[in-house]
């Protein structure tokens, strides 16, 4: 053995030559739920509340490195034993807002303001972005994701990507791949026809992979055509690494149930959590013969390869206070940037300065900033929509605020262990006598109504009560537009959800629908300056809102009457002969949301895909041969627009900057990236 070998950017090989068979299997296998649980058992962590971490060798110089949960800002935990200090992180929008700007500036400004929050809290690698493809709305993760479109989400990806990375953090692109549904979601097998898959679900990953080349890709809990993806060769060397030419490095999603000698051999190189069984495993199977420790060897090199990009390698110092006000900043504009506007009836908005509104719907008052799971982000505050409001200068009525604040103070969740690390649910909804809305549409000028919807990691929604509104959201919304509309007032519905619902049975009633998504911690600003005309709405979907569940083809085969106990293990490997549990077809095939919905013949959607409204008007040229379209406000207010070509030889997209009335910009669209 050389003397006094220690890891260095240049020496990689060299200090592979020195690991001894059991430090190297060490290197691949994670240091367990140590720094996950570090504020329930004490232990003594870098960074308590990350996801993960790698195992250290000291005798070689090579640290430990500190992996933390993403999407919509770190997930770390925000107080520490023995400190008085906060650890909060901004809660950023969530992806499928990101996705609605289609503004990649944009998106990568959030990037970097999350990677410079990871950069200052002592985190290497952030465990996002998610960007699994919208196949059906009742995907519990959907929030986490972009888009029901590959090249939206790819290139929402690869913006996102290039923005952390800018801080010198890396990212796990996740779930690789083919991971659309929470039911089962350790063991079910996604069957699907491969051209299918390369053209829905894995191009996104190859824009990613291709355009903003990420340090990490984190192989999905499900099975592909039969095969874990943890374990899956195809996949995650002849795909990714020899088609694509992905040189980073694979993890596993967070669990040790798989053959872990089979992922070495399939080129997947670290194994998260990391138990120490997994180090004795492969030390045995290398003594035996059954793995090579060639192949061994790929992987160790690959997690060096990686260590030595680190903050923590590079010995960077964590200042522990990111500048949380400008990320605020930011985390508001990119909320403003993604909100959509569905119906704006006679310009029913912008509302003027110095008008009441009664604001109705426990979420105008609780906002969902986010969704829960491994994706729910421990933020310092969120602000409510009645607060953003006022702060516009649009007034709240009193009596009601007071009824639904006590009604939500009476109704919390109950705070459990799980609720505080995953997030909660919010509260139920507050029944509305009909005298109230009445005496409401007396003394407030107009009414606004929030529905609101809760969804996360381990379980799929559902239709009853989830996808479709209860029958007390239906009486609210029928209520007060009753109540409104008799005085001549109007009434805004605001979507605070995660994923896509039912509008089209009820969508006649309101004058406006604004669709919120889960706007970060900043929402009820956002939404205010939107409502009050200080921002014009340039958001657009990125997701088909169909007018029946059943309309959708993959309706057919997802779990979505499924109500077993813990849907996230569902079945386990019993169950797998179990259709949409143990497995699930995509006969669907290609028809995946507009795909399908702009079909002759196809139903018609409640909303298209890419549509959303503005405060004002825009005249868009053909595009030239260059893929340039020239892009003119026609309206009277300035406002920023959208072009989506998503077909043939045009096919692209691109946002214009505020455009004042009458003025013209080109634009030039990105366009799909050619494989090979
Ligand atoms: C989730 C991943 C997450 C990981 C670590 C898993 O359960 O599926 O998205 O990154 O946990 O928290």
């Amino acid at each position: 053995m050389a003397q006094n070998v220690t890891l260095r950017q240049d020496n990689i090989d060299e200090v592979l030559s020195e690991l001894t068979l059991k430090e190297k299997a060490t290197l691949v296998v994670g240091a367990g739920y140590k720094s996950m649980l570090a504020g329930m058992f004490g232990f003594k962590v870098p960074v308590p509340g990350a996801a993960g971490m790698t195992r250290a060798i000291p005798r070689l110089g090579i640290p430990a490195i500190v992996l933390s949960d993403g999407p919509a800002g770190v997930r770390i935990e925000p107080k520490r034993k023995g400190s008085k200090d906060t650890f909060y992180c901004t809660g950023f929008p969530i992806g499928s807002l990101l996705s609605s700007t289609w503004n990649m500036e944009m998106v990568e400004m959030v990037g970097s303001a999350i990677g410079n929050e990871a950069l200052e809290y002592g985190v290497d690698v952030l465990l996002a972005p998610g960007m699994n493809i919208h196949r059906n709305p009742l995907c519990g993760r959907n929030f986490e994701y972009f888009s029901e479109d590959p090249l939206l989400s790819g290139k929402t990806a690869a913006a996102y990507v290039r923005g952390v990375q800018s801080q010198g953090v890396g990212t796990s692109v996740k779930h690789f791949a083919a991971n659309n549904q929470e039911t089962n979601r350790f063991w079910n097998d996604s069957r699907v026809d491969e051209a299918v898959l390369r053209e829905i679900y894995l191009s996104n990953f190859e824009i990613a992979v291709r355009e903003a080349k990420p340090w990490t890709v984190m192989a999905s809990y499900n099975r592909l055509n039969g095969v874990h993806t943890q374990e899956n060769k195809w996949l995650l060397t002849d795909v990714l690494r020899d088609e694509w030419g992905f040189d980073g490095l694979v993890m596993t999603d967070w669990t040790g149930q798989r053959n872990t000698a089979h992922q070495i051999e399939a080129g997947c190189d670290l194994m998260e959590p990391g138990e120490k069984a997994q180090i004795n495993e492969l030390v045995k199977k290398v003594r035996k013969g059954e793995l090579k420790e060639s192949d061994l060897d790929i992987c160790v090199r690959r997690v060096m390869e990686l260590i030595v990009k680190t903050p923590t390698f590079k010995g960077y110092r964590p200042s522990l206070s990111p500048d949380l006000k400008v990320h605020a900043e930011i985390a508001r504009e990119a909320a403003e940037e993604g909100i959509v506007l569905l119906k704006n009836e006679k310009g029913t908005l912008p509302f003027a300065k110095g008008k009441s509104v009664a604001l109705f719907g426990v979420g105008s008052y609780q906002l969902l900033a986010g969704g829960t799971g491994s994706g729910h982000v421990h933020r310092p505050y969120i602000v409510n929509l009645d607060e953003g409001l006022e702060k516009e200068g649009i007034h709240v009525l009193d009596f009601l605020a007071s009824q639904y604040k006590d009604h939500i103070n009476k109704n919390q969740p109950k705070k459990t262990f799980m609720s505080g690390m995953l997030g909660s649910p919010g509260s139920t909804e507050m029944p509305l006598p009909q005298e109230t809305a009445l005496l409401a549409s007396e003394k407030a000028d107009a009414a606004i109504i929030t529905i609101s919807r809760q969804a996360g990691e381990g379980g799929d929604r559902h239709l009853e009560g989830d996808f479709l509104l209860t029958d007390l959201e239906k009486g609210i919304i029928a209520d007060v537009c009753n109540a409104f509309h008799a005085r001549g007032k109007k009434v805004v519905v605001v979507l605070n959800i995660g994923g896509v619902i039912e509008t089209a049975s009820w969508k006649d009633l309101p004058d406006v629908i604004l669709l919120a998504w889960q706007p970060g911690q900043e929402g009820g600003n956002a939404l205010a300056r939107i409502i009050s005309g200080a921002v014009n709405p340039s958001g657009k979907l990125p997701v088909t809102f169909p007018v029946d569940y059943f309309d959708i083809p993959s309706s057919k085969n997802f779990p979505y009457d499924y109500h077993g106990k813990g849907s996230m293990t569902a079945g386990k490997d019993k169950d797998k002969d179990v259709r949409n549990v143990g497995y699930t077809e995509y006969e669907e095939g290609f028809d995946v949301g507009y795909r399908y919905f702009g079909k002759p013949g196809s139903p018609k959607a409640s909303y298209e895909f890419g549509f959303g409204l503005s405060y004002t008007a825009f005249e868009v040229s053909a595009p030239d041969k260059n893929n340039c379209v020239t892009v003119t406000n026609t309206g009277k207010v300035p406002g920023k627009e959208v072009v989506i070509i998503m077909e043939g030889v045009h096919a692209g997209f691109g946002k214009t900057h505020l455009l004042q009335p009458g003025e013209s910009e080109t634009l030039q669209l990105n366009s799909v990236i050619k494989t090979n």
